[in-house]
């Protein structure tokens, strides 16, 4: 194993304060081998040419004929500087938008001109993935692995196997669980050509088994436990902050499933503190589905904290024994967050205690509806990513978020990732609406839109555009 030298400027790094061991970065390392715990990849900034504004990025907008200025990651690249230059891998990921949206902001209690949609849809793969698998692959592509691996509830997997099939750096192979992944992600990385491997179970077991492999083969995962892969999600916040003109917003609001995404914002804004970009943390609002609320259990309602990285984790290992007793397993419409076992939990703990942050639990009636309202705006999301808008309405509800306030919620997926959920909530088929969204305590669509149904006759045809317009 190959211990970081005194002289790397980056290095990975276990989180426990307790442990803290360092590694190289040309380790492929997925827990620390000494105590267990995650990693991170770390920086000595006081040695690296850090930014000391943030001019530095912008300036790179007028150099967008280079890839790295082009993309929405590498544009930062010292804010996440692991990789030299010519081992950075980029398919133009992060062309992404932050919008305001008051349609949503009244929806959800706001006043206008304060919530503000920030669209990870616009990736090459329709996800907020890419940022992170731009980074995995620039890592991957340093040690020199030649396959590469992940479970995944669809959009890991559909991530993996665009980059796999634009770059022909690896062979992407994805477990999946048996009918848990919505069509238009499968159909994703069906069509890119990865290898599939469908097994019996749900994320949880395609997760503990791919890294098993990984432990055994040198296959390289890509899941969100790869430290890499976060250091390029941190740049969503560094977009986002971008677009609002390098202002810190009040909220950061996220859905929870691997909880990766929540970890990485929390680092981001560590470290742009540290550096003194910023001087202030925005919170952030975790939120997971009702059937699949690992983070709301444990954080919000047994008090489960990351107290400077002492966090008492056997509450963690009560939780999960109590969930094979019940034999319990995730289940939400919310396909993309269906996990009960987020790998990042410890790290998760860090950024909420980091951002001062809070965790909720939103039911699927809630989502769906959240989503509509979402689509109705513009800017169709896949369910997943609607839980984020249906949780921040439930903060302004609570009081918690101000109606003043300057909010984002990430919506991380596009909305044809999952047009099986859509189309069963706009129906009138009632028999579809029941099989899809009835079966799973939904019993209304608020904010449907229906199709209108006429004979084939020109005359009843303009009657009902005249009726209904
Ligand atoms: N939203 C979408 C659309 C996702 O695909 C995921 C995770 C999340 C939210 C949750 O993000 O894990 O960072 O908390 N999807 C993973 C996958 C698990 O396999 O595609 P997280």
């Amino acid at each position: 194993m190959a211990v970081a030298a005194r002289t790397d400027l980056a290095f990975q790094q276990c989180i426990a304060p307790a442990c803290g061991a360092t590694f190289s970065v040309d380790e492929v390392l997925t827990s620390c081998p000494l105590c267990g715990n995650l990693l991170d990849v770390t920086y000595d900034w006081d040695r690296l040419p850090a930014p000391n504004s943030f001019e530095l990025f912008e300036r790179k907008w007028m150099r967008r004929s280079d890839p790295l200025a082009l993309s929405g990651v590498w544009r930062f690249h010292e804010l996440l500087p692991f990789a030299p230059r010519e081992s950075v891998v980029t398919i133009g990921e992060g062309q992404t938008l932050l919008s305001v949206s008051d349609g949503v902001g009244r929806y959800i209690g706001m006043n206008p001109g304060q919530l503000h949609l920030q669209y990870e849809g616009l990736n090459p793969s329709g996800s907020f993935k890419d940022n992170g698998m731009s980074a995995a692959f620039s890592h991957a592509r340093m040690i020199g692995a030649t396959r590469a691996a992940c479970a995944s509830t669809g959009n890991t997997s559909a991530s993996l196997a665009v980059y796999c099939a634009v770059t022909r750096l690896m062979r992407g192979i994805i477990f999946i669980g048996s009918g848990k992944i919505s069509y238009g992600k499968l159909s994703q990385a069906l069509d890119y050509g990865a290898l599939t491997i469908q097994i019996a179970g749900d994320f949880d077991d395609a997760m503990a088994r791919v890294k098993e492999v990984a432990g055994k083969t040198n296959i390289y995962l890509v899941n969100s436990v790869n430290p890499f892969r976060l250091e390029g999600q941190k740049t969503i916040m560094y977009r986002v902050l971008e677009s609002l003109g390098w202002e810190v917003p009040d909220w950061i609001v996220v859905p929870g499933g691997n909880l990766g995404n929540s970890s990485s914002f929390g680092k981001a804004f560590a470290e742009l503190r540290h550096l003194g970009l910023i001087d202030r943390i925005p919170r952030l609002a975790v939120i997971n589905a009702a059937g699949a609320n690992t983070l709301y259990e444990l954080f919000h309602n047994r008090g489960l904290r990351w107290n400077g990285g002492q966090a008492d984790l056997a509450p963690v290992c009560h939780y999960y024994d109590e969930l094979d007793r019940g034999e319990k397993r995730a289940d939400t419409l919310a396909s993309a967050i269906e996990i009960n076992r987020p790998v990042n939990l410890n790290k998760c703990l860090r950024a909420l205690e980091v951002c001062d942050g809070v965790v909720r639990e939103v039911t699927e009636q809630e989502i769906l509806d959240a989503k509509a309202q979402v689509g109705a705006g513009g800017l169709g999301c896949e369910p997943a990513s609607a839980a984020s808008v249906a949780g921040a309405r439930k903060l302004v509800n609570e009081g918690v978020i101000g109606r003043d306030d300057r909010v984002v919620c990430i919506l991380t997926g596009h909305q044809l990732k999952d047009p099986n959920a859509t189309v069963a909530y706009h129906t009138t088929d009632q028999e579809l609406f029941n099989e899809v969204l009835g079966s799973r305590g939904v019993s209304r669509a608020s904010f449907a839109n229906r199709a209108v149904t006429v004979g084939n006759r020109i005359d009843d045809i303009i009657q009902a555009i005249d009726l209904y317009s």
